[in-house]
């Protein structure tokens, strides 16, 4: 039998923010081209304030069946074919045995955390001020497979360093 993957993909930056008021606190070319290469033909997975974040042109990301994770089920309207969900759970059913991607924000990483088994983690070299991050702390039950990580984007005078991290579920048991 397949294994199902499901793939939480997110950019931080030195301190694992990942966005501020609402947005994202940067916006680069090779990151944005990677998560769409990357995500593409996939269902994508986000909650109500990324949803939200996303402009009206991209609601919904084009190429990639979107779902929506919301407790109150999002009481705005959305463009048909986008799917809202209550809860995590209710997302595992709908795509049961197919893989998708976890595409954020901060809440919805947290809620997908211990049904993830893979996460790929651009890392951008700098500090920005942000309001939203991504908790560290689900890394531990994760191993980088330091074989795939690559450069994205070289630093500049206008860019910094950005470098792209997998990791995988750890499949081997905590000694008691
Ligand atoms: N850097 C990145 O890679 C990246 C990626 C995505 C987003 N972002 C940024 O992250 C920020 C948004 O993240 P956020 O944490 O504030 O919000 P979020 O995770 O996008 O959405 C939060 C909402 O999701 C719903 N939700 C959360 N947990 C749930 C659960 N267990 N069951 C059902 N629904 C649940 C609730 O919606 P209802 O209120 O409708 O019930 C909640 O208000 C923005 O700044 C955005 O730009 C960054």
């Amino acid at each position: 039998m397949e294994t199902q993957e499901i793939m939480m993909i997110f950019v931080a930056d030195e301190d694992y923010g990942i966005g501020y008021q609402g947005k994202m606190a940067w916006r680069f070319r090779a990151e944005t081209e990677f998560f769409k290469n990357t995500t593409w033909g996939y269902d994508v997975v986000m909650g109500t304030e990324t949803w939200k974040s996303l402009t009206k042109k991209y609601q919904p990301l084009p190429g990639r069946p979107n779902h929506i994770v919301s407790r109150n089920g999002l009481q705005e309207e959305v463009p048909v074919g986008v799917q809202i969900h209550r809860s995590p759970e209710d997302v595992l059913a709908a795509l049961e045995g197919k893989d998708f991607f976890v595409m954020g924000g901060g809440q919805i990483y947290s809620a997908f955390a211990q049904h993830a088994t893979c996460i790929i983690m651009s890392k951008i070299h700098r500090k920005y001020e942000t309001d939203c991050k991504f908790d560290k702390t689900i890394l531990e039950n994760f191993t980088e497979d330091m074989s795939h990580e690559r450069t994205l984007c070289e630093k500049t005078e206008d860019t910094p360093l950005i470098t792209v991290h997998y990791f995988y579920r750890n499949t081997k048991e905590v000694p008691l």
